[in-house]
């Protein structure tokens, strides 16, 4: 970041600039739009019905490979046969996803130039395909790319940087295996430890989460997303995913419109204001209506208030599901006109051809408009034109990709790796561990690269190591090379849920100075990560108690997607690092700031709670604290949204306010010395944070309005300067609109509070 002394932030936040806008165009890249429309016109007057209704069609990669579904053929190879019956046969404009595992980039680029030469020479429109693929923590499904951590992992650096790299950087890898649709950013709200995509969020915070959601659109797309190294973003999942009652996957939520406008919808809409090309809908429903059924949400509040001009594709088998789950439409016909008249351009089918035959006939019948098609349509070959597929379905040229899985690459991986890693609990400053150490390493992820980078990586759970990307260590390994194999001794302990040799893990710790026990999660996404309890399984929470016993000091090392509970096992040991989903360098991230080769500077982007039915966010109301005694105590969680130590100190002082009084045509400044007071060289990140002291809506403790990660040597003190206008003191008031009360607000930075006037 920034060396000088005094560092000016103004702060125009994407979110907080939409707050009073009820309606606005999208923006983003620069396209020449009239351009584009010309094309896209003269391209629509040719196609017929089937062409269209073809071109709103994604099918699985499954549909024209050899083999039988979730069952393909290996070597994976694509049948010629089936390539023509969905491309030619049924115009079908738009493949996803992989056969089970990542290919090569060589293979997939075979992949695609096929699928390409098929549907641009043999299908009578002569119309690209639109290939897309989940790139969540980089090109994932292509061997070989570089893995970056996952989006939890992104928020706790505070760093939008790490965001927009990571973007750009899986963009460029995914371009290389000829793709130019990835299906990331999760733009939903992460405020549920028990949710299982908790980890694919940007955590709890509007402010963060929209920050760093429209950095990743920025680094997907670039300036232009026809380039070769860009592709199109999408922005998941519209709308209110990530708030089920249940906590589990794809269950209800009930979500009252003014929290929707609060706290659900502010990545969205900064993301579309950022030119993000596509959306993925929720596939969950939302106050008794299935998303993809409604047409308020994705129509009215998608289209016509938010402006969103790209295309929106279904998420996986949701139209099929408005009938075998969701059981609002009688047959899959009826869910079909329901989610096409509701707002979905393309559906997500995605193992069957059902969708373009009964859409044509929906049509013919009267029951969907020829003019929704046509509307539909229109947005795909836009988004088509937009990444330049028609002149350049692929780009070959020798050189392109160079960098493809490069150390260049690995080594941003790293920085956004060992920024993100939080560093909880460190008692009598016990980490640092001197080099000359005996450590025991132990635990279900010391020595697991698949529990590393979780979820989507190589697979769809991530959990398979045959695809572990050669050469990256686990935690173990990392150590071992940085310490030498005779001082780093290592044991199982457990399994992720089961003991394996507890009592073999206890006999080493004695005859080691420090026991580093790695545990958490192993990998999971969706459904079958859903929790029946948040406690750390038992087993890993009895190899920390068997191990401190021994009295050699332990370090616990989360490697997690959601904070599991150990408020039991906390007290026991003598240091806490928290790793999330670090990915393929967070080996080497976690190995050097153990070893104080780097110094930890990660926060906590969600809150960690001690109790199973303590799940409460930082920004909770005053009634949330109000404890059994009737004191303010009950919000006590593990650790606080935001905390993260350093092995340098800092020190807060000389709040200064700019003027303590304002209104709505006016702003202040609020600044603050920050010094390293320690001996080495840290990072720290300031956090503003605002209390509105009397509100119509009852108001929240406080909320995080802005943020500035800032470097300072020992000694050094560096002035950081915020700049608050009206839309930073706002909240969604009764009507349901953005507003900012008159009154007392208190600003709080670091350990200082103090107050200003808004008037109006
Ligand atoms: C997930 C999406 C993903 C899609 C395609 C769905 O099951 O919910 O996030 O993009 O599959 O793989």
């Amino acid at each position: 970041m920034n060396t000088h002394w005094t560092i000016s932030v103004i702060i125009i936040s994407i979110f907080t600039m939409l707050l009073f806008s009820s309606a606005y165009a999208q923006q983003g890249p620069d396209y020449d739009k009239s351009e584009i429309a010309e094309k896209v016109d003269s391209v629509m007057q040719k196609m017929t019905l089937t062409d269209k209704v073809g071109e709103m069609t994604q099918l699985s990669i499954d549909m024209i490979s050899e083999g039988e579904p979730y069952n393909l053929a290996e070597p994976h190879r694509l049948s010629e046969e089936k390539l023509r019956e969905v491309l030619v046969e049924n115009r079908v404009g738009s493949i996803l996803n992989v056969g089970g595992h990542a290919y090569t980039v060589e293979h997939w680029r075979e992949i695609i130039r096929q699928i390409q030469e098929v549907a641009m020479n043999e299908k009578p429109t002569g119309i690209p395909v639109i290939y897309g693929i989940d790139t969540i923590h980089g090109a994932n499904y292509t061997l070989g790319s570089t893995l970056f951590p996952q989006q939890i992992a992104i928020a706790a650096t505070w760093d939008t940087q790490f965001a927009k790299r990571g973007a750009e950087v899986g963009a460029y890898e995914t371009r290389a295996s000829y793709i130019p649709w990835s299906f990331s950013p999760v733009l939903d709200i992460g405020r549920d430890a028990r949710w299982p995509r908790l980890w694919e969020t940007f955590g709890e915070d509007v402010h963060l989460a929209t920050e760093m959601g429209v950095a990743m659109v920025e680094g997907y797309q670039g300036d232009d997303a026809a380039d070769p190294h860009h592709v199109a973003a999408t922005m998941k999942h519209f709308l209110g995913y990530s708030l089920p009652i249940t906590g589990k996957d794809r269950t209800q939520a009930w979500i009252p419109e003014r929290q929707l406008r609060e706290y659900v919808l502010p990545t969205f809409k900064a993301a579309t204001e950022a030119g993000a090309l596509t959306v993925m809908i929720n596939s969950g429903e939302m106050n008794g209506i299935p998303v993809h059924a409604n047409k308020d949400i994705l129509t009215g509040l998608l289209r016509d208030e938010m402006g969103f001009e790209g295309i929106a594709v279904s998420d996986w088998e949701d139209i099929i599901y408005l009938q075998s789950r969701h059981k609002v439409a009688k047959t899959h016909k009826e869910a079909i006109e329901m989610a096409v008249n509701a707002g979905v351009d393309m559906s997500m089918v995605p193992l069957d051809l059902e969708f373009p035959k009964l859409l044509k006939e929906l049509v013919e019948e009267g029951k969907v408009p020829l003019e929704r098609i046509d509307e539909a349509v229109r947005r795909i070959l836009t988004v088509k034109f937009k990444l330049g597929l028609f002149e350049n379905p692929y780009y070959e040229e020798e050189g392109l990709y160079d960098k493809f899985g490069s150390e260049e690459f690995a080594k941003e991986s790293y920085n956004a790796a060992a920024e993100a890693v939080t560093l909880l609990k460190n008692s009598n400053e016990i980490l640092p561990l001197s080099k000359d150490s005996k450590i025991l390493v132990t635990g279900p992820n010391a020595h697991s690269l698949t529990a590393l980078n979780g979820g989507w990586s190589r697979t769809w759970q991530g959990t398979d190591p045959q695809y572990d990307t050669e050469g990256k260590p686990t935690i173990l390994e990392a150590l071992r090379t940085k310490l030498g194999q005779s001082s780093v001794s290592y044991v199982e302990g457990t399994a992720i849920d089961s003991v394996i040799n507890i009592d073999e893990a206890v006999a080493a710790a004695k005859n080691n100075d420090f026991a580093v026990v790695c545990i958490g999660e192993a990998p999971y996404t969706e459904k079958p990560g859903d929790l029946r309890d948040l406690w750390l399984p038992q087993a890993q929470r009895d190899l920390v108690e068997a191990i401190a016993e021994t009295g050699t000091p332990v370090v616990m090392v989360l490697i997690e997607g959601r904070p599991r509970i150990v408020s039991d096992i906390e007290p026991k040991t003598e240091a806490v690092l928290m790793g999330y989903l670090p990915g393929d360098e967070g080996g080497n991230a976690i190995a050097d700031i153990l070893l104080g080769d780097a110094n930890p500077s990660g926060k906590l982007p969600i809150t960690y709670p001690r109790y199973p039915n303590d799940l409460v966010t930082y920004d909770h109301n005053y009634t949330d604290q109000v404890d059994t005694n009737f004191g303010t105590d009950a919000f006590n969680p593990q650790w606080e949204f935001g905390h993260g130590l350093s092995y340098t100190s800092f020190e807060y002082s000389n709040m200064q306010l700019k003027n303590s009084e304002f209104d709505s045509t006016g702003q202040t400044t609020v600044s603050i010395d920050v010094t390293n007071t320690g001996d080495r060289s840290g990072k720290e990140v300031v956090q503003l944070y605002v209390s509105d002291l009397v509100a119509s809506i009852t108001p929240a403790v406080k909320r995080l309005r802005s943020f500035d990660k800032i470097q300072l040597d020992p000694g050094e003190t560096k002035t950081v300067t915020f700049t608050l206008h009206p839309e930073d003191l706002a909240f969604v008031g009764k009507d349901n609109e953005w507003i900012t009360e008159a009154g007392e607000f208190a600003l709080h930075i670091g350990p200082i509070t103090k107050k200003i006037v808004y008037k109006y």
